[in-house]
């Protein structure tokens, strides 16, 4: 039956030629969620375009970490004001961590904009979107907490081999320079069955590589009936079939329990891969910071890692210019990078944010010292990275193939089980399987190289 034959008048955002177009910024948090989003607008008619101009419908999923990433949804929503212009009847939603902080105060800064949902009423959005094209005035709510009963939500992921599955939501620590507990709230795991379900659904749907989602991944479960942690969930999930690797990111060093790292060594699927952040290398540095741990206490975490599982990478963030570091603190920062080892960094300079502690401490550096610091913490942190991947020289990896190379159209891209990124040549058809790869150079951020000669595919 056509839609055109009905004779009750359809409500504009009833027709399923609407289109709609998503940017967002942040963490693997904030992609889930948009894919989430555009799950929820499917169900009203909107389908994802990535033509802006052609969108009726613009969403912004925003991220509060630093100040640069607040500034810069404010200039998009500048440029975006002046698209909606010259299309009568196009919209503005903003979502994410910044619409969560700000809520009404939004529309003093960007009073042409729509709609106003956080993070915590994702499920709210088909509505808001569809009182805001009936009452052409803005629709804003913002809920302070998830709701006790999670919404499973429907969900359209922009790939198909490779798919994020949240686990736990909020995060209970209190940084003193973090505004992610203000945004996401407290911890709030899925149910175990649930997460399974949607992971036997993917395995279905082909997908093969699953990253378990989480601000502080390493504390699922302690606010389940059910006593279940990481490793149970990484023991529960593991054999689910055609789910060749499963990720989990990102971990807290104090919770990453030894149970959970003999899982990841005893599970097939479970990839030898760790992100733990440590933010900074001086134990005053990281009191200050109220990490829960000092370094010695990290030193014996990697130690509990590299004793099971040798050739595990692992990776960090790292935050320089906390206000107060010395520069001598900043250079045990240095020194830690280049003891550890790390596979990668994420890096940053001290961002002051509200509702934070640390944002009004005295003691805050300058900027010109800030960036004097990360700049000679990138140095170090890539040349250890260059080290690591050398390693990886003239061996044979298992690559899962995830599509073609960002950089050169005639090659394939895919990750080792070690998250290492893998560009070589071989035919398209391969995506989605395990191939073997062997590395004949390697730059600090990936690996190049061919397909092994015996061109053997793993069975998927
Ligand atoms: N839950 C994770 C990190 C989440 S936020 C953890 O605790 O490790 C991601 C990263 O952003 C942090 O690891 C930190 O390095 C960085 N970050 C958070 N707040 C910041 C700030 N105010 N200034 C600079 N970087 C910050
Ligand atoms: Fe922020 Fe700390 Fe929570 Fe990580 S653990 S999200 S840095 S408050
Ligand atoms: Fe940013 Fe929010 Fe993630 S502040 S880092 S998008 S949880």
């Amino acid at each position: 039956m056509s839609k055109q034959l009905l004779t009750v008048p359809l409500r504009q955002s009833e027709t399923d030629n609407k289109k709609v177009y998503i940017e967002t910024f942040g963490c693997q948090m904030n992609k889930a969620d948009s894919e989430n989003m555009l799950g929820l607008l499917d169900e009203i008619g909107y389908k994802e375009t990535s033509y802006i101009k052609d969108a009726d419908l613009m969403v912004l999923n925003t991220c509060a970490i630093r100040e640069g990433a607040e500034d810069k949804v404010y200039s998009y929503l500048g440029a975006w004001n002046k698209i909606k212009k010259a299309k009568p009847g196009a919209m503005i939603a903003v979502g994410g961590c910044v619409a969560q902080d700000a809520g009404q105060a939004l529309l003093k800064r960007a009073p042409y904009v729509d709609v106003v949902f956080g993070t915590h009423n994702l499920q709210r959005l088909p509505d808001l979107v569809q009182q805001a094209e009936q009452t052409k005035a803005p629709a804003v709510e913002i809920w302070q907490e998830l709701p006790s009963d999670l919404p499973e939500l429907p969900v359209i992921r922009n790939n198909d081999i490779t798919a994020w599955v949240s686990i736990i939501y909020g995060c209970d620590y209190n940084c003193t320079y973090c505004i992610v507990p203000y945004v996401r709230g407290r911890e709030k795991s899925r149910a175990p069955e649930i997460i399974l379900k949607e992971m036997q659904e993917l395995g279905q749907a082909g997908y093969r590589e699953v990253t378990l989602l989480g601000q502080n991944v390493t504390a699922y479960g302690h606010d389940l009936d059910s006593a279940i942690h990481l490793g149970d969930l990484l023991r529960l999930v593991g054999k689910t079939e055609s789910i060749k690797r499963i990720r989990f990111i990102t971990g807290h060093p104090r919770d990453l329990k030894v149970e959970i790292i003999d899982a990841v060594k005893e599970v097939d699927t479970a990839c030898e891969y760790f992100h733990i952040p440590i933010q900074a290398g001086d134990d005053r540095t990281l009191r200050r910071m109220a990490r829960g741990y000092n370094v010695d206490f990290y030193r014996k975490k990697i130690d509990e890692i590299r004793s099971r599982i040798p050739e595990a990478a692992i990776t960090s963030d790292l935050i320089v210019g906390f206000p107060g570091e010395t520069e001598q603190e900043f250079m045990r920062t240095i020194s830690l990078v280049e003891e550890i080892g790390f596979d990668s960094c994420n890096t940053a300079a001290y961002s002051p944010r509200p509702h934070t502690p640390a944002a009004s401490w005295e003691g805050q550096v300058s900027d010109h010292e800030k960036y004097e610091r990360l700049r000679f913490l990138n140095s170090v942190v890539t040349d250890v990275a260059l080290k690591r991947n050398q390693q990886y020289l003239n061996k044979v990896v298992e690559v899962l193939a995830e599509g073609k190379s960002e950089r050169n159209d005639s090659r394939l891209a895919g990750r080792t089980r070690t998250n290492k990124i893998v560009n070589f040549s071989g035919p398209a058809s391969l995506k989605g399987q395990l191939v073997n790869v062997f590395v004949e150079s390697v730059n600090p951020w990936a690996l190049r190289g061919v397909l092994n000669e015996e061109f053997s595919i793993h069975k998927t």
